[in-house]
This record gives C-alpha cells, sequence and structure tokens, in this order.
C-alpha cells in the first residue's frame, strides 16, 4: 500500500491509499460522508487480489485529506477535487462510489467528465432524498461527530454547506446524461433509497444495469461485504474486463473492427457523378492524405458499395470533410433508404463532381490509380482543388461512435 497526494479544488490536498500494480486498470474508490478511505478496506482487498489497481480518496474534510480554512465545502468543491483527481491519473478508472461518492461521481462523469472515467459503480447513492430522511441521516451524522473519536475523522462543518435537495436534482439530471457502463447497487433494507425512485433513475441511464444486496442496509459495502464484492468483480470482469480483448487471423472479425477502431479518425463523404449524370456519395472514414508532390490522397470504398461501379470508373470524384454539423447528413450517406442528395445542400463544382456546401474542406480529385485492397478497393485521387473552412470544427469517428473535439 502507498500513499499519494492529488491537488484538489483550490489546491487543497487530497489523500488517496493505493494498492496493486499501478499497470493494471484502476478502480477509484469514492466514500460517503462521515466515512474515509478504510470504508472500502474490503472491497479495496478483494480488488486487488483480482489485478487491479485500486485507489481509494480520503474526501475534502475526511481522513488525511484537506480541511480548507474557510469550511469551504460546498457540493462544487467536491465535484472540483474529482475532477482534478481524475485528471491527475495515468489512466481511466471504474468509479466507485457509495452514497454521496456517488452523487458526485454522478454529477462529474454525468454534466462533462464522460471521458475521464471506462465505469461507474453507483452504492446506493439516494436518486431522490426525501428531505425528513435528509435531517434523521444529517443528524445522525452530527451525534458521531460529536463523539471525539469520529470528530478526528471528518469535519462536521460539510452538512452546514450541502443542500442534499438541490443536489439531488442535479444528480438525477446529471445521471440521465452518462454514457459510461453503469452499475447501480441497493441494499434491500436501505432506508435511504427507495426502490421505485432507484428503478426508475435506473431506467433513465442507457447504459446500466441494476444489482440487489439481500439483507444489506444503506452501506452495502460494509454491511454484506462479500455479496457486494461478488457483485462489483462481477460487473467488471463484463464490462471493462482485465484482459484486453485480441483478435487472431481468422477469428471473430468484430474484434478486428472494434481494434481498427481505436484509430480515431475524422468522416467524409466520397462523391462522384454516373455516366447518366446522377449524383453518387457515400460517408467513409477511410480516407488518408497520402502525397504533396504530386498531390495524392485515397479512400477505401467497399467492393459490395452500391456506390463502387460508379467510383471505381469515374474518372474524377470528390471527397468532402465533414465538420460537427454535417452529421444527419453522414448518417444519410451511410443508410440505405436515405434520399442522400434530395436532402442535403450540393452542388456541382468546377470539375463537374457534386461538392456538399459548408463542408469544412473538399478535395476535387483526378482518378490517379485504383488498387486491390481485400473487400475494398483503395482509390487514390489527384488533388486539382481543394478548400477548406478555418472557423469551423470536425465531425469525428471513434470506436464506433460520433465524437467531437473537446480541450480539457
Ligand atoms: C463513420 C462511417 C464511416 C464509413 N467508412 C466507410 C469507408 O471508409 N468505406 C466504405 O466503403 N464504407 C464506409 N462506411 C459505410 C458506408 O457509408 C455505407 O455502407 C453506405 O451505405 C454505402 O453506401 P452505398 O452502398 O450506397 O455505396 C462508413 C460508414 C460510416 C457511418
Amino acid at each position: 500500500m502507498s500513499l499519494q497526494t492529488f491537488a484538489g479544488f483550490g489546491g487543497l490536498p487530497i489523500v488517496a491509499r493505493l494498492w496493486g500494480d499501478p499497470h493494471l486498470p484502476p478502480v477509484l474508490l469514492l466514500h460517503g460522508i462521515g466515512q474515509t478511505h478504510a470504508a472500502w478496506a474490503d472491497a479495496a482487498y478483494a480488488l486487488e487480489q483480482a489485478g487491479r489497481h485500486v485507489i481509494a480518496l480520503d474526501l475534502r474534510g475526511h481522513g488525511e485529506s484537506g480541511r480548507p480554512v474557510d469550511g469551504a465545502y460546498s457540493f462544487d468543491a467536491f465535484v472540483g477535487d474529482l475532477r482534478g483527481v481524475l485528471a491527475q491519473l495515468p489512466a481511466r478508472p471504474v468509479v466507485v462510489a457509495a452514497s454521496f461518492g456517488g452523487w458526485l461521481a454522478a454529477v462529474v462523469l454525468g454534466e462533462d467528465g464522460g471521458h475521464l472515467a471506462s465505469g461507474l459503480v453507483l452504492a446506493d447513492a439516494p436518486p431522490e432524498l426525501d428531505p425528513q430522511i435528509a435531517r434523521g441521516i444529517a443528524d445522525g451524522l452530527r451525534r458521531r461527530a460529536a463523539d471525539n473519536a469520529q470528530a478526528a475523522v471528518w469535519d462536521a462543518r460539510i452538512l452546514d454547506t450541502i443542500d442534499s435537495e438541490a443536489v439531488a436534482i442535479r444528480v438525477r439530471d446529471a445521471a440521465s446524461r452518462l454514457a459510461v457502463p453503469t452499475l447501480f447497487v441497493r441494499g434491500s433494507e436501505s432506508r435511504v433509497t427507495d426502490a421505485g425512485a432507484v428503478e426508475s433513475f435506473v431506467a433513465c441511464i442507457a447504459s446500466a444495469e441494476f444489482a440487489q444486496i439481500e439483507g444489506a442496509g444503506h452501506l452495502a459495502a460494509t454491511d454484506r461485504t462479500e455479496a457486494f464484492n461478488a457483485v462489483l468483480l462481477n460487473f467488471l470482469e463484463r464490462r471493462v474486463p482485465l484482459l484486453p480483448p485480441e483478435y487472431r487471423e481468422g477469428t471473430d472479425p468484430r474484434t478486428l473492427r472494434d481494434a481498427l477502431g481505436c484509430f480515431a479518425t475524422g468522416v467524409t463523404i466520397v462523391t462522384a457523378l454516373a455516366d447518366d449524370g446522377t449524383p453518387v456519395g457515400l460517408t467513409a472514414n477511410s480516407f488518408t492524405s497520402v502525397s504533396l508532390d504530386p498531390p495524392l490522397l485515397l479512400v477505401c470504398i467497399a467492393r459490395n458499395a452500391g456506390s463502387a461501379s460508379v467510383l471505381e470508373q469515374a474518372d474524377r470524384f470528390a471527397v468532402n470533410v465533414l465538420q460537427i454539423g454535417q452529421q444527419p447528413a453522414s448518417n444519410r450517406f451511410a443508410s440505405r433508404t436515405a434520399d442522400r442528395f434530395g436532402m442535403t445542400d450540393w452542388q456541382l463544382g468546377e470539375m463537374g463532381v457534386p461538392v456538399l456546401n459548408g463542408s469544412l474542406s473538399t478535395f476535387e480529385c483526378a482518378r490517379h490509380a485504383l488498387h486491390d485492397g481485400g473487400d475494398h478497393i483503395i482509390l487514390v485521387g489527384r488533388v486539382i482543388k481543394a478548400t477548406f473552412e478555418p472557423r469551423r470544427d470536425p465531425l469525428l469517428y471513434f470506436r464506433g461512435k460520433y465524437r467531437r473535439l473537446h480541450f480539457a
């Protein structure tokens, strides 16, 4: 076990305990109010044994992490701490978070930090909180904090600054935008989470699954340690596996596609005119610049694409690189049924090939060469004319999904 101090919101030190080889896939553990990293002792051990790198934080005002002198315990400060820690980690962890820690994680990963984690486990983090129950919890925590031993562990001023009703609304809103694989674990005897509210909460998260720990209360991870750890490890094995998937020639082509999909690209629409003057075009991300002198580029076209025969024969074609607003066009030119050109703003370019208006850049090409590329043809074009729009952002494609640039 080792210690690491991260810079939290406003530079406040956030202390973490770490177990396991730092090269293994990481799991970040977040506790609830009034606890410390120690709440996760058993889960941390099980995760380390299962080959994970475990990082258990003390939230601000808890354990060995900083306690701001001005009592700055706003929810935003906690959110800032978590965002800071995630950004400082070398790999995207699965965040496993109990209660209040779950609120933080749902807000950070749902609002704009989805790229900072590879999965989320919410351990009894209430999606709605009955004000009476919230008061009961706060009173219980205050009583415990009044006891000397507890006061050393956490700063009870936290309870004076968190508006649990406002936070619960924010959590619900952020959760509906969660895109990482998510598991909600509820203790069947929990008084803090309501079974019906949890069900509707899980239903609003696209990538979520649900597990109930029978006989456990709000703190399922400590109430029924073994049952909780089994559910947690099962989720990790399925959704964030330890061993990276492997492709071997002749095996499942899906894995090869997934491996190739790790190469982030832009998106283009390749266009040409058929002999009878009909415009043809298809979405393609296999675009590559080839040579500056002579000016060459290439695209790979599936032999079984409807447009392949026209593109194979056309002595001119255009490559339109798409900007972020052209995602509908990208879908249209990848769909068999859509009216591709009827619904798209285009014109004939100088070289007599269809050019899509408003593209990020357009390359009007003469056919330079055609090569065999297995089930694709490699179409090499000599660029006769190129234009581009310097003020727009590209439409990106990565791991089978459209993406946009973000500057962290
Ligand atoms: C993001 C994205 C990238 C694609 N890249 C290619 C590509 O490089 N080459 C290709 O042949 N098809 C590619 N496709 C698939 C074609 O766009 C799709 O099969 C289309 O329906 C073919 O049209 P066609 O059969 O009318 O020619 C891509 C689809 C998408 C959504």
